[in-house]
Formats: C-alpha cells, structure tokens, sequence
C-alpha cells in the first residue's frame, strides 16, 4: 500500500459484513489491513459466522463493537440499522457464504447483515468463498449472475487448495487482494459518486412473433464504456439491447429488445444522472404492425410499412436538468463534417464519430474514433475497443469538469 491509498481510505466508512465460513479467520486481516489504512470499518457478523471467529477479535481490531443483531436494544439506541446503512459507504460481505449470496439474491432481510445490504444505497461487493461445488453448482452460478446484474461487484473467488481439501475455485481472495480493490473502487477515479446511463447494443423490431429487423451492432462499444466509467468510479445503469456480453461487474444492466423499451428504460434511469453515454445502435425505423402469428410466404412480394422510432438521446438532450450528453455517429464519409451536424442536431455536449463500412466499427474488437465537442476535438486512434472506451471517458470526464467550472466559477 502505498502513501497515496492510505489517503484514499482516510476515514471513508466501510462496513464488512462477515458471514459463516471457514474464510472468515482471513477477514480478521482484512479488517487489520482497512483499518491501518484509515478507513472507519464497522464488522457486522451472521451468526453462522459466530461459529467460525469471535466478535471480540473484530472488536480489538476496528475500535468498534460488532454488530449482529436487527434487535439489539443497546445497538439499537447508538446507531439505529438505518443510520448504520446510511453510514456505510461501501458494504463488503468477505467471506459471502453460497447461502448469504442466495439471501441476498431472494431480497431477505431476516437479520442485520442481509437488512442493511438491502437498506443501504451504498455500493456492495461480496467476496465469496466456499466449497468449489458449491460455487460451481447452477443454483450458486444463478445467484450470482442475478447479483452482478444488479451492479453487486463479485470479488473471486480465487483458484487453489481448499480447507475441505479439495482443489478448485471458492477461496477467499487474499485480504491484500481485497484491500486493494476497496481502495481502487472507493479511492481513484475522476468520477467518483457521479451517476451514469449507458445504452449498448442493437435493438429488435419484432415483425411476428419469430422475426425482427436488428443490426450488426455487437454492443462491444458500449459494454467497454460502461466498464471504464465504473473504473473511473461512476455508478452505471447499462441498458442494453440483446447481445452476448457478460455484464461487466458493478455495472446495473437493464435488458431491453426494442426501442420503444429501450426508450422507456433510458426515461427511467435518467432523472438525477450526471452523464448519459448512447452508444445503441437504435434502429431508425420499426414495423408498424407486429402480426400475431408467423408471416406465411404466400406472396411474391412483400411490403412492409415502418414507422420512425424516437430518437432516445435527443429526447434525453431536452429533458430541461439534462446530463452531459454523450452520442455517437457512425458515417461512411466526411466525418468530421455530419458528426458537428449531428452534434448540433441533436443538441448533445459531445459526440465519437467512427468510420463504418469495409469491416470498420460495427462487430470488430477495436475502433478509431474523432471525438467533437464544442470548441474542441481530439482524434482517437485505432486500438481495442476497451482502451479506446478508456481514452473516451477521460475525454468526457475532462469535458464535465470543464463545464462545471464554467457553470459555477467560484
Ligand atoms: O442519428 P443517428 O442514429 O446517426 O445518431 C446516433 C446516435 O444517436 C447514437 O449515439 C445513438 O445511440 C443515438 N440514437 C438514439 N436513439 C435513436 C437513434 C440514435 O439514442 N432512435
């Protein structure tokens, strides 16, 4: 650890949650480790973990007695579970037992620890540990997939010797593997506690109950966006049409087919966000009839009406306590010239225009971009699409703090 995390854990208040499960010994060091870099860690324990390490070891190491009970009068009356799940900045259950995290995934709240994740509004990571079959078993795999859509950050578990004996993934990662990633979740980033809606992917426009007009877009783009912003620390809604991407962790995903749903979820997510990022490849047009059964191939020839779809980030640029808006164009020519009209167009603060067409942008891993806003521009060139997102949101982080100060002079 160097000087620089130990500033950034100052202080900043952490409750880590300790569940039943031979790891729990390690989080003993975990919580030693947090609490020599600054940070205020409150331990609240399951009583499963009870089993595994005494709460007076916590105790001597936090300054703080350790939580374990919804009802526990003296607890109660200091800091009430509320005011405690207000105080958490982040929650971090180490080690998750396979059944805390199918707690966590059922919503119960039938004692301290699984009350304060689902009271809290402060970001949860859970560091599972246990038996490789247990973590490999579907009903594990469910869980946790339904968690990481939900924006929980999964930590490990890593690979090795287990207590059982045997050998597989479901150990604890280490407490200074831990450290290091509360420190860089809680500790680094330009956008710290800004919130951001991304839009990835294509969208489907049903024609019957088996067929769609889609596009090529593999929503690569997006994903990576949505990834380097919470890297940068922003709290992230995706909303992504369908593709097949894992959902990159403690990213929210919000999965939609359609614009209209796309639209509607965009409207829903955006009220209060400081950044919105489209990068879906809304299809301009749907059918305007979506037929009941399958179309049979009776005819020669068949018509198709199509209705225009409403442009979700132009709409969102008009909301009147708009976010700084982000699009993207992809043209075929004269970039620079149609990506400032469309910037204009659509009244958004910047806009990443590509190349496409001859293999270029849609369903590749990488990307070279001109990124435009007013008065300024900055060529991006050609590299992985997860480096490039990184760039870009640096570029738009950058913007932001501009804006702000020229919004707010002080
Ligand atoms: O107008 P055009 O489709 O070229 O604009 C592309 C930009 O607008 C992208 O950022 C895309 O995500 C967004 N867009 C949208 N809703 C639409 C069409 C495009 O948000 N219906």
């Amino acid at each position: 650890m160097t000087v620089s995390d130990h500033f950034r854990l100052r202080d900043r208040h952490i409750l880590l949650g300790v569940t039943g499960g031979i790891a729990a010994y390690k989080t003993a060091e975990l919580a030693r480790l947090l609490v020599r870099a600054g940070a205020d860690v409150q331990v609240v324990m399951t009583e499963a973990a009870g089993i595994f390490i005494g709460g007076s070891t916590f105790q001597a190491i936090t300054g703080r007695p350790v939580r374990r009970s919804l009802f526990d009068p003296a607890h109660e009356a200091a800091m009430g579970h509320i005011e405690l799940a207000r105080w958490a900045e982040l929650i971090l259950v180490a080690p998750a037992s396979a059944d805390f995290l199918a707690r966590l995934h059922a919503g119960l709240a039938d004692d301290l620890l699984s009350t304060l994740c689902l009271a809290s509004e402060a970001p949860l990571a859970v560091a599972p540990a246990m038996n490789r079959n247990m973590w490999r078993h579907p009903a594990t795999a469910a869980n946790v997939e339904a968690l990481r859509v939900r924006g929980v950050r999964v930590w490990g578990p890593a690979e090795g010797e287990q207590a059982c004996g045997d050998q597989g993934p479901g150990r604890l990662l280490e407490p200074a593997e831990l450290l290091v990633r509360v420190g860089e979740w809680l500790g680094q980033g330009s956008l710290i506690g800004r919130k951001a809606v991304v839009t990835a992917g294509p969208t489907r426009e049903p024609l019957d109950p088996v067929r769609f007009l889609g596009n090529r877009s593999s929503g690569k783009m997006g994903y990576a966006v949505a990834e380097a912003l919470v890297r940068e620390g922003a709290d992230v809604i995706l909303v992504s049409g369908p593709v097949s991407l894992d959902v990159p962790s403690g990213v929210r995903r919000v999965s939609v087919e359609t614009a209209l749903a796309m639209r509607e979820a965009v409207l829903d997510a955006v009220t209060g966000v400081d950044l919105f990022v489209a990068c879906a490849a809304v299809a301009d047009y749907r059918p305007r009839q979506i037929v009941d059964q399958k179309i049979k191939k009776t005819e020669e020839t068949l018509r198709l009406e199509l209705v225009r779809n409403p442009d979700i980030l132009r709409e969102v640029a008009a909301l009147p306590d708009r976010p700084f808006c982000v699009g993207f164009a992809a043209e075929t020519d004269a970039l620079a010239v149609h990506a400032e009209a469309k910037r204009k167009a659509k009244g958004i603060d910047m806009i990443a225009a590509n190349l496409v067409g001859g293999g270029e942008g849609f369903e590749t891993d990488d990307n070279a971009l001109l990124v435009l806003w007013e008065g300024g521009w900055l060529e991006l060139p050609r590299q992985q699409k997860t480096r490039l997102a990184e760039q870009l949101v640096s570029v738009i982080a950058e913007s932001m703090d501009a804006q702000a100060t020229i919004e707010d002079p002080r």
